[in-house]
């Protein structure tokens, strides 16, 4: 086999066979296909399209470019959840000792943050002594023993994704749909989950802000996780305005403790039971979504899910007194109120512009290298929908360094839109559409773009 005759072929708007897949990431994994060989395999992609099966293909064989876990490896069936990236998007933090304490097993690696939307690594690492880089024997022993462990993705994991992701990035690949397909699930895939619920953001601050995008996207990612033996659905949510009402990551620890202890933000408390309640049932714990989510909320305000939390931070050491005491997270040297200039009903929130304002402040990163500073963020006062007096503070920042801020806070309050008519403004509904394996039949022409 021959790397200029798969090109072609592809160029040709041929689908690719799973012997020629593997020919060609192996060969680029091993180091034998140059670079400039899998950029012109991404632009024709990009441009040709892939069909269902030829994006299933690509999905395994990247998942098995590294080291992968098994359900075997995990002790049988575990669930998971991605998200597309969001603005204070605090779910994880909640949604995995949730699932732990309605009896799922849940073994989860997770990301840090890039660009306006934070990572779950990040946010952990803020709680004093907690580690996320656990060897793969300390992370199945955890999951194995306790049901429960949340870790940082290892370097061997998904190289194909690695490589293939830096070259999208330099070529204009980037947006292809089958390709982002691939590069998510393949991911997860690694992971061994059997059960997994993907989050696909909408609006301002999402990764695809279109809804029909997030919809495609969302249809894509259950059918390549169905077709390669996956219980899988999606929920498309909202992310016009940010999650909750912090954004940062020390301060997203404080949110997420508040609502494992039944007194959160009702979207978040909301969209994790939603998220949860597709595992659930996935692992036939409920059967409908319905009662999941009822049992969520229960476990949520009988304490039992922020008991679960508790136990993950102690098997990982972190400080359990976080959870009594929480001002022994790190906290930022100032807070500055962002004034509302006008009396009225909040319109809207551009959780985009707020996620750039918690960066500008350091909560996350520009370049893989930055460091983050934990304690800095936005805290928002007012979202869509409530009144403000003109004066009165729509946000805090938590600041830390001086450089940066007064932008940081023309953002903030620019990020708001108030209605002086006092007229009500409705929040944009949470859970757009939920988009189950029953929806999306496999199919047989190709999908690009
Ligand atoms: N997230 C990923 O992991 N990969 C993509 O290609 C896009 C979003
Ligand atoms: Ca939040």
């Amino acid at each position: 086999m021959n790397v200029v005759d798969i090109i072609r072929k592809k160029r040709d708007g041929e689908a690719l066979s799973r012997e020629e897949t593997e020919f060609w990431v192996s060969g680029m994994v091993g180091g034998s296909v140059p670079d400039y060989q899998v950029s012109a395999l991404l632009m024709a992609f990009f441009l040709r399209g892939m069909t269902d099966e030829e994006t299933a293909v690509l999905t395994d064989v990247m998942a098995h470019s590294g080291t992968t876990f098994t359900a075997d490896d995990l002790g049988g069936f575990t669930v998971d959840k991605h998200s597309t990236g969001g603005v204070g998007d605090t779910t994880t933090l909640v949604l995995i000792p949730l699932l732990a304490s309605a009896g799922l097993t849940v073994g989860k690696l997770s990301g840090r943050a890039l660009g306006h939307t934070g990572g779950t690594i990040d946010k952990l690492e803020s709680i004093p002594g907690f580690r996320t880089d656990l060897s793969r024997a300390e992370f199945l022993d955890l999951v194995r023993r306790t049901g429960l462990a949340l870790a940082d993705h290892t370097a061997d994991m998904v190289p194909a994704d690695r490589i293939l992701y830096e070259l999208r990035d330099v070529t204009a690949t980037v947006d292809s749909l089958p390709l982002i397909v691939a590069s998510i699930m393949s991911k997860k895939i690694a992971g061994g989950a059997r059960g997994i619920v993907i989050d696909v953001k909408t609006g301002a601050g999402a990764f695809l802000p279109k809804l029909e995008d997030s919809r495609r996207l969302a249809r894509s990612l259950v059918s390549i996780g169905t077709q390669l033996g996956r219980k899988m659905s999606a929920l498309i949510t909202d992310m016009s305005q940010p999650l909750g009402r912090m954004v940062g990551n020390a301060l997203e620890v404080r949110e997420a403790v508040d609502t494992l202890s039944g007194r959160g933000p009702e979207d978040l408390a909301t969209l994790c039971c939603a998220l949860g309640a597709e595992l659930v049932v996935f692992a036939g714990k409920a059967t409908t979504p319905q009662a999941a989510a009822q049992e969520m909320d229960r476990l949520l305000r009988n304490g039992r899910a922020l008991e679960t939390f508790r136990d993950l931070i102690v098997h990982q050491g972190g400080n359990p007194q976080i959870l009594e005491d929480l001002s022994l997270l790190p906290r930022a040297r100032r807070e500055i109120a962002v004034a509302a200039g006008a009396s009225g009903t909040v319109a809207r929130l551009d959780a985009l512009a707020v996620g750039r304002a918690a960066n500008l402040l350091g909560a996350g990163r520009y370049t893989k290298e930055d460091t983050i500073d934990p304690a800095v963020g936005v805290e928002l006062r007012k979202k869509v929908g409530e009144s403000v007096e003109q004066g009165a503070p729509l946000a805090v920042l938590h600041v830390n360094r001086e450089d940066h801020v007064a932008e940081a806070e023309r953002m903030v309050a620019g990020a708001y839109t108030i209605d002086p008519s006092g007229a009500p403004h409705e929040p944009p509904p949470l859970i757009v559409e939920r988009v189950t394996a029953s929806q999306v039949p496999p199919r047989d022409a190709p999908e690009n773009g």
